[in-house]
């Protein structure tokens, strides 16, 4: 072979080398991905009420109190509610299995993706002695990976936020969204005569309107899609009453299938 073809045949070897390489990550959406994750300073075991998704009570103590605050992973809001894998990596102190945590909150410190709950980050320890040693380590190498959120025997539910007033401004969260889909957009729709509009995500998980519409209420939502399947609008059975109140929980009567 002259120089030429050495040449070609190098290139060609990199050029499959880089695209088994590239085909290789794109589809590898389970594999862990290597990061740093930090706790909450305070003495609180579960997350913050004041997480700024905007869940309310429900942002400390859903799951467990196995909560955390994303950073990049945040998204504008729309990570608000995705479940993560999280273990940490020395094998001294970390569990194989690690924890699985609902974000529910922004934040980074010091190049983490994820600030943990306590009871999140102590949990990822193979006893309780090692997460003492964890806890005061304060960050600590991890891997993560999305996985499906899991509430069973819970409906997608909607939370009226206590910043409502009926009939002049509606503002709510989603509660008990199963799987690993993303809800990137919602549909606010009279019952009546089938008129629906598209809502601003006004901050984190927050979705609001002014001067909803008067009469019983739909909230639809949209899932994002993957590989395997297009997005799908998810659409409540049961309404939102005419006299909805802030504060107020109401179920949907619908849940995504945990895949
Ligand atoms: C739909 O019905 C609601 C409640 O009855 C009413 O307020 C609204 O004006 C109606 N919208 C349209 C486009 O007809
Ligand atoms: C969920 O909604 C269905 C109706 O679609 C209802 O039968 C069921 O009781 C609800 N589950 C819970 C836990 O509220």
């Amino acid at each position: 072979m002259g120089p030429f073809l050495n040449k070609s045949w190098l290139f060609l070897v990199v050029c499959f080398g880089l695209m088994h390489y590239l085909a290789n990550g794109a589809t590898c959406k389970d594999c862990f991905v290597h990061s740093m994750a930090a706790h909450y300073p305070d003495s609180d075991e579960k997350g913050t009420e004041t997480g700024e998704c905007g869940f309310g009570s429900f942002g400390a103590t859903i799951n467990g109190g196995h909560v955390s605050a994303a950073s990049d992973l945040f998204r504008n809001g729309v990570g608000c509610g995705a479940c993560y894998q999280v273990r940490c990596t020395n094998s001294n102190l970390c569990s194989e299995k690690g924890v699985s945590v609902v974000v529910t909150d922004h934040g980074s410190s010091d190049r983490t993706d994820f600030i943990l709950s306590r009871r999140a980050f102590k949990g990822m320890a193979q006893t309780t002695d090692a997460a003492d040693s964890l806890l005061s380590l304060g960050i600590v190498d991890i891997e993560y990976r999305r996985v499906s959120c899991s509430y069973p025997n819970k409906n997608i539910t909607i939370k009226i936020d206590e910043s409502s007033n009926n009939p002049h401004y509606l503002a709510f969260v989603i509660w008990y969204q199963q799987g690993n889909k993303d809800i990137t957009a919602v549909q606010l729709c009279e019952t009546k005569n089938f008129t629906c509009k598209l809502l601003d995500r006004s901050h984190g998980a927050v979705w609001t309107t002014t001067s909803p519409p008067s009469g019983p209420l739909t909230i639809r939502m949209l899932f994002s899609g993957d590989d395997d399947g297009d997005e799908e609008w998810i659409v409540p059975v049961n309404d939102i009453p005419e006299n909805w109140k802030a504060g107020a929980t109401y179920d949907s009567g619908v849940q995504v299938n945990v895949v």
